[in-house]
């Protein structure tokens, strides 16, 4: 389990968290959600200790990561997986060099356990004919693949995805968006995933926070947010003509 207590950061005068406090269970698709510059990505980046935060804690499974040594949040990373907005992968080296990459820098396994730990992660998301391709040969839906390979390599207990499905089609979307969950649910991870993918959201979610300009207006299940009655929660998810289609009965308790 993750818990965010209270987090606060400013950017040169301007607050762009304004104390959050959730908590993210294992096993479960935890999703943040909110329009362009809500403070999706600066809230994930401070929980894995990229961006300090000016108050506020996070702790993994009871451990309070800004009142640690430095040896024992090493620790803790060791058991973070992430997988940003681009897939991030290492532009020279093949895919099996991405995916061994943090059981070399991480541990001190002979090459013989390295292969068999990189073989079966690029079985996992069936990929294991790639492995000596390079990034630039592959398509956005495989790099993205290979991030999540590459995410399981270090047998995690948390796993960071922001905005998994930029720049995939929506059918590969879908694709990525199963892999995360059977991922999430097969090893326990406590993920946690930013998306504005009203899709994914529906398909995968275990449990939705929604910022706004950098406070948590709304917390809950996917299937209760189309009941919300949080006016700015309200706009986002209207905003698609297809949403507004889709539930029109939903609209018509909408004060305007
Ligand atoms: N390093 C930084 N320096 C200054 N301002 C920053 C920095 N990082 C983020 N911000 C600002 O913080 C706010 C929140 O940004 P953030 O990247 O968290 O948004 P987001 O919800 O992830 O948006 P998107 O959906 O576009 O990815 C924005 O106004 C952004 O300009
Ligand atoms: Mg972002």
């Amino acid at each position: 389990m993750i818990e965010v207590i209270g987090l606060r950061k400013s950017f040169e005068g301007t607050e762009v968290l304004k104390g959050i406090d959730a908590r993210f269970e294992p096993g479960k698709i935890n999703m943040i959600i909110g329009a362009s510059g809500s403070g999706k990505t600066v809230t994930i980046k401070c929980m894995v200790g990229l961006i300090e935060p000016d108050h506020g804690d996070v702790r993994y499974s009871g451990r309070t990561v800004y009142g640690l040594h430095i040896k024992e949040r090493k620790k803790i990373r060791q058991e973070i997986g992430m997988l940003f907005q681009s897939a991030a992968l290492f532009d020279s080296m093949t895919v099996y060099e991405n995916v061994a990459f943090p059981l070399r820098m991480f541990t001190h396994q002979p090459e013989k356990q390295i292969k068999e730990r990189v073989e079966f992660c690029l079985e996992r998301v069936e990929l294991s004919r790639a492995s000596q391709k390079f990034p630039s040969e592959i398509s956005g839906g495989m790099q993205k693949r290979v991030g999540i390979a590459r995410a399981i390599a270090m047998d995690i207990k948390y796993l960071y995805c922001d905005e998994p499905n930029s720049g995939l089609d929506p059918v590969t979307s879908i694709v990525i968006d199963r892999l995360i969950k059977e991922i999430t649910v097969e090893y326990n991870i406590t993920t946690v995933v930013n998306t504005h993918d009203m899709n994914s959201i529906f398909e995968v979610g275990d449990n939705v926070v929604y910022l706004h300009k950098g406070a948590k207006l709304w917390e809950g299940h996917p299937n209760e947010i189309m009941d919300s009655e949080v006016p700015e929660l309200r706009d986002f998810i209207f905003a698609s003509p297809f949403i507004r289609n889709a539930y029109q009965h939903k609209l018509s308790f909408k004060k305007d």
